[in-house]
């Protein structure tokens, strides 16, 4: 069933390559989704700025690799509108009427963003290192989110919180001005269960236990081969439990298919496979699941000027869309205009 005239929004920071977390908990979600909705998908280079404000050296690079993995992961830019947040100046003027509306202790209590400074202090984060922008974190994402009046926001679960937050910002914003102007977006999640990385841990850039969609087949199969297994399973010859496998078996669950994944099973239960062999063949599943991606990602990284084509229509179209909005808001607000 297609709805195309509902819309969808959603974005990712350009903090650098994607991996098969973004993969499989965003990503194909968005690629099956854009054939449903009215689709937006951004690149937040504002919101990368909330941490990365002193660092800054490879943004560029960044924006262009996740446009890359998008490309390379399905997202179609004849289906979606794809941009760069800082290309649509009309997101920054409605954070501006957000932040004025905005309750300073909603934003202090945002538990996702507790969790980012916590983080960014026991990397050596000091007072002075956490902004009034990072503080507005989930201020911009409820103006990305308005920009187009979505319905829907497709996210990973560790965003809904922020989403709930956007709902309560909307609401008030409605309230306030006495309108029925701004819709309350729901989250779309997957039910894709969380991958893990390869140590076990949720898979995270910064934990260096990622796959990315772009490394290559040998750097694909050295993770594969530091994937923990069995932990009880320390000889070659002890028979293991696949259900104990805490990385490799959950990956061959997604990458095999069901007739491989019971011979694994057998094999691994049996003492007739070793983990070394079991994870060879799984670096070759992986690699020949990533291979066509990665081939696409080629493609488009071999023709820079396409990709930024991409960006730039797409920042022009969302632009039109966002411009109608926010005259729209500016009415509500009784702004002289
Ligand atoms: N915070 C999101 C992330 O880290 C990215 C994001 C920014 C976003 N603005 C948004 C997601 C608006 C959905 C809607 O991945
Ligand atoms: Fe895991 Fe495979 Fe080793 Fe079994 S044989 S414990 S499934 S890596």
């Amino acid at each position: 069933m297609t709805d195309k005239e509902k819309r969808i929004v959603s974005g990712m920071r350009s903090t650098g390559k994607l991996h098969l977390g973004h993969y499989f908990g965003v990503l194909t979600n968005w690629v099956k989704l854009q054939n449903q909705y009215d689709s937006f998908f951004f690149i937040a280079d504002w919101h990368a700025l909330t941490t990365k404000y002193n660092d800054t050296a490879n943004l560029k690079e960044y924006v262009k690799d996740v446009a890359l993995d998008w490309l390379a992961s399905g997202i179609d830019p004849d289906k979606s509108t794809i941009y760069l947040q800082s290309l649509v100046p009309e997101t920054s003027e409605l954070h501006i009427y957000l932040s004025m509306i905005t309750p300073q202790n909603w934003v202090e209590r945002d538990p996702t963003l507790k969790d980012m400074t916590k983080i960014l202090r026991t990397q050596g984060a000091t007072d002075n290192s956490i902004t009034y922008g990072l503080l507005g974190y989930p201020v911009l994402m409820t103006a990305d989110i308005i920009t187009f009046n979505a319905d829907f926001v497709p996210v990973g679960v560790d965003q809904v919180a922020h989403i709930e937050i956007s709902r309560d910002i909307i609401r008030r914003f409605n309230n306030i001005y006495k309108v029925e102007y701004f819709k309350e977006p729901k989250p779309l999640l997957t039910d894709i269960p969380l991958l893990k990385g390869i140590d076990g841990n949720k898979m995270g850039k910064s934990f260096n236990n990622d796959i990315k969609i772009s490394d290559d087949e040998e750097t694909t199969e050295k993770k594969i081969k530091q994937c923990i297994t069995d932990r009880n399973r320390m000889r070659r010859d002890d028979k293991g439990n696949p259900e104990n496998c805490e990385v490799a078996y959950q990956y061959w669950k997604i990458f095999g298919t069901e007739e491989e994944i019971k011979e694994i099973e057998q094999g691994c239960k049996s003492a007739s496979l070793g983990c070394a062999d079991c994870k060879k063949c799984l670096a070759r599943k992986v690699n020949e699941f990533l291979a066509p991606m990665r081939e696409k990602r080629m493609e488009y990284a071999k023709n820079p000027e396409t990709v930024h084509e991409i960006l730039i229509e797409g920042s022009k179209k969302a632009r039109v869309e966002a411009r109608k909005v926010l005259d729209g808001a500016k009415e509500a607000i009784g702004m002289y205009f």
